[in-house]
């Protein structure tokens, strides 16, 4: 046993002390002791604690590898997270005016993708432990809204009837306004028996839809989505903001972002979380690489009233950018890439007249590069948003707002 000060937190929420050491579950400021196996600290025990430990509500925190931060108080993960951007930002040589934080509540994630296995007596299912590939049952996860954690043993159920002997499924579960939205991978093969059993499972549980791999197998309901109240029935699995106090607040900033545009350019527009919201004060062109998620949102808007004109297009905008001369024709855009960012688009952005981007970042890193990208072209950075819908975990979500310093 050796004697440790625990300096930072590491990416995914490790504590670091020098080395570095990788110690799980500690926090910067504490003295702790353990042992040293290649780069980690084994049996941690916390000699001097930090001022921002708190006790976690779950009792599942320690086994369970869903969370990450449970043992720090909120301000100090606030904190944590908008230091994470400030620093990424720095890095290119960004200051930026920061909005408070807005951390979605506990119990409110909506969706969840369960692990479950066979078992010799049935079959178990929740989140893959600490560090491990064993799975760790959460009956009492703090994290999921109370409809979705109760929905846990469906994925036993599911893995019962379709799990191999080795492998295991992977049950995401989606809340929808009309039930459980249900896609399962990694199981048996699809056979004549299996369908109807499955068939039969879902017409018993409050199933909206049942996806096995790629094969649907039962629509009780088409299982809708809501954003800004406008309903959407997403492909299964598609992308979906984590909680509905997530997408709300990201929808608030986006909006306000835009101002008062009257042409606006939706860019990873998805399933249309933000388009089709925009699409009340403004014509909004969606683009997006997925054409099952603009078909959803094309439904969607034919189906709402009282919105502006929405159009569509499928690109790859990694490969494909609009370019400066197709930019022209709108009053401000709106970006949510995925993790890799969207340097290829901001390059032809930077080259572009549009007044005003709203931006949302997944990744602080690529976000602080695009930012930089940006700036050599003449935006400035207004302002940035932290928008935890991670609670608990190392994710880092954000929104900020750009504008033309000369047009
Ligand atoms: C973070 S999600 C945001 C979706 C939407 N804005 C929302 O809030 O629901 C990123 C989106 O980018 C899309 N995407 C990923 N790579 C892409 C690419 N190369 N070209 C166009 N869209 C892409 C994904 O399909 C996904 O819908």
């Amino acid at each position: 046993m050796t004697q440790h000060d625990i300096l930072r937190l590491g990416h995914q929420g490790d504590g670091i002390a020098e080395g570095p050491l990788f110690a799980p579950l500690t926090l910067p400021g504490e003295t702790v002791s353990g042992t040293v196996e290649g780069d980690r600290l084994r049996d941690v025990r916390i000699l001097a604690p930090s001022e921002h430990r708190v006790a976690p509500p779950c009792r599942h925190f320690k086994a369970c590898g869903g969370c990450q931060l449970m043992h720090a108080s909120d301000d100090f993960v606030a904190g944590w997270k908008q230091d994470i951007v400030i620093r990424a930002l720095s890095a290119q040589g960004i200051e930026a005016a920061f909005r408070p934080i807005a951390t979605s509540p506990a119990q409110s994630r909506r969706r969840a993708t369960f692990s479950a296995r066979r078992t010799k007596k049935g079959a178990m299912a929740g989140f893959h432990g600490r560090a491990s590939g064993v799975i760790v049952e959460i009956p009492d996860c703090h994290l999921l809204h109370p409809d979705l954690l109760a929905a846990r043993p469906l994925a036993e159920a599911l893995a019962a009837l379709g799990g191999s002997r080795k492998g295991e499924v992977s049950v995401q579960i989606t809340l929808s306004e009309d039930g459980l939205d249900v896609l399962a991978r990694g199981g048996k093969p699809l056979d004549r028996a299996l369908e109807v059993a499955l068939a039969e499972l879902a017409g018993q549980q409050r199933i909206a839809r049942l996806v096995w791999e790629d094969e649907p197998i039962a629509m009780r309901t088409p299982p809708g989505q809501r954003f800004d109240g406008i309903r959407v029935v997403p492909p299964p699995g598609a992308f979906l903001q984590a909680t509905a106090h997530g997408q709300a607040v990201l929808t608030a900033a986006m909006i306000e972002a835009v101002g008062g545009a009257g042409h606006v350019a939706d860019l990873f527009a998805g399933c249309g979380t933000f388009a089709l919201p925009l699409a009340r004060g403004a014509e909004v062109h969606a683009v997006e690489g997925e054409a099952a998620m603009l078909r959803a949102l094309d439904g969607g808007w034919r189906k709402a009233e009282g919105l502006k004109k929405v159009t569509t297009e499928a690109r790859d905008l990694f490969r494909n950018p609009l370019l400066p001369q197709e930019l022209e024709r709108y009053d401000a855009l709106v970006l949510d890439p995925p993790r890799a960012g969207a340097e290829a688009q901001v390059r032809q952005i930077a080259e572009s007249k549009v007044p005003v981007l709203g931006f949302v970042s997944c990744n602080p890193v690529t976000f602080a590069r695009d930012a930089a990208v940006l700036r050599a072209g003449g935006y400035l950075l207004d302002w940035v948003q932290v928008v935890d819908q991670f609670r608990w975990s190392s994710h880092i979500e954000l929104a900020a707002r750009f504008s033309r310093a000369h047009i």
